[in-house]
C-alpha cells in the first residue's frame, strides 16, 4: 500500500475530526485526533492540580495515551482509565490552550504523533500537523469555517448530548480559543505554505469529504 499521510489543520470546531474520521474509513487510514492528546495532558494537569510540565509528562509516560475504535466511535484512554467524555468537558476545553502552549508538552506529544505516523498511512487532525508534525505529508488541508457557523455546529452537538449551552457564549469562547491558538509563540495555528485551503462554511460534511478524496485522487494521478 502506498504511503499516504494527510494533515488536516484548522481552528476549533471547523469539522476536522468529523471529516477526517470519514476519510480514514473510506481510504483505510489510521485516524489520529491530536487535539485529544492535548486534552488528556490538560486533564492530567487539572486532576493533579499542577502546572508542572515535567510532572504532567511523567504521569503520561507512566500511563500512555491510547485510542481504541469502538461502535460508538473512538475511545481515548490514559493508561487504563477511559477519558473519552471527561476530556470534552468545559473545564478541560477552557484550560487546554494554556497547557498546549508549553513547549515541553508539545515536544513530547509531537514525538508520539510522529511515531504513530511512521506506519505511513494516516490522517491526523490538529493545529500544527502540516507545519510541524508532518511537514512532508503527501496532502495538507487547512479547514476553516466562520465563527457563527462553528458555534452553531457545536451548539447543536451539545444539545444532542443534553449539555446546556449558550450560543452567544460559545461564539465568544470559540473566538477566544482561535486567538490563543493562533497567537501563541510555539507552533501557532497557521496554514502551511503548501496546504490547500477549504472553507466549509455552508458546505455539508459530505462536500468536504468529497473535496479531500478528490485531492487524494489527483495526487495518485500525479505520482
Ligand atoms: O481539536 P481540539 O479542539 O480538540 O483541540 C484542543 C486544543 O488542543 C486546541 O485548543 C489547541 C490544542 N491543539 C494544539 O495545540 N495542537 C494540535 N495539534 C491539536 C490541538
Amino acid at each position: 500500500m502506498k504511503k499516504l499521510r494527510i494533515a488536516v489543520d484548522g481552528p476549533a470546531s471547523s469539522g476536522k475530526s468529523t471529516v477526517a474520521k470519514l476519510v480514514a474509513k473510506d481510504l483505510d487510514l489510521i485516524y489520529l485526533d491530536t487535539g485529544a492528546m492535548y486534552r488528556v495532558a490538560t486533564l492530567v494537569a487539572l486532576q493533579n492540580k499542577t502546572g508542572d510540565v515535567q510532572k504532567i509528562i511523567s504521569i503520561i509516560s507512566q500511563n500512555p495515551i491510547s485510542f481504541k475504535n469502538s461502535q460508538n466511535g473512538q475511545q481515548v484512554f490514559l493508561g487504563e482509565e477511559e477519558v473519552t467524555d471527561v476530556i470534552r468537558t468545559n473545564e478541560v476545553t477552557n484550560a487546554v490552550s494554556k497547557i498546549s502552549a508549553f513547549p515541553e508538552i508539545r515536544e513530547f506529544l509531537v514525538a508520539e504523533q510522529q511515531r504513530i505516523a511512521s506506519n505511513g498511512r494516516i490522517i491526523m487532525d490538529g493545529r500544527d500537523i502540516g507545519t510541524v508534525v508532518l511537514p512532508d505529508a503527501e496532502l495538507k488541508i487547512f479547514l476553516i469555517a466562520s465563527v457563527d457557523e462553528r458555534a452553531e455546529r457545536r451548539y447543536k452537538e451539545n444539545l444532542a448530548k443534553g449539555i446546556p449551552t449558550n450560543l452567544e457564549q460559545l461564539k465568544v469562547e470559540i473566538s477566544e480559543r482561535d486567538r490563543k491558538d493562533s497567537t501563541r509563540e510555539i507552533s501557532p495555528l497557521k496554514q502551511a505554505a503548501d496546504a490547500i485551503l477549504c472553507d466549509s462554511t455552508g458546505k455539508t460534511i459530505k462536500d468536504v469529504v468529497t473535496f479531500i478524496e478528490e485531492k487524494v485522487k489527483e495526487l495518485s494521478e500525479h505520482r
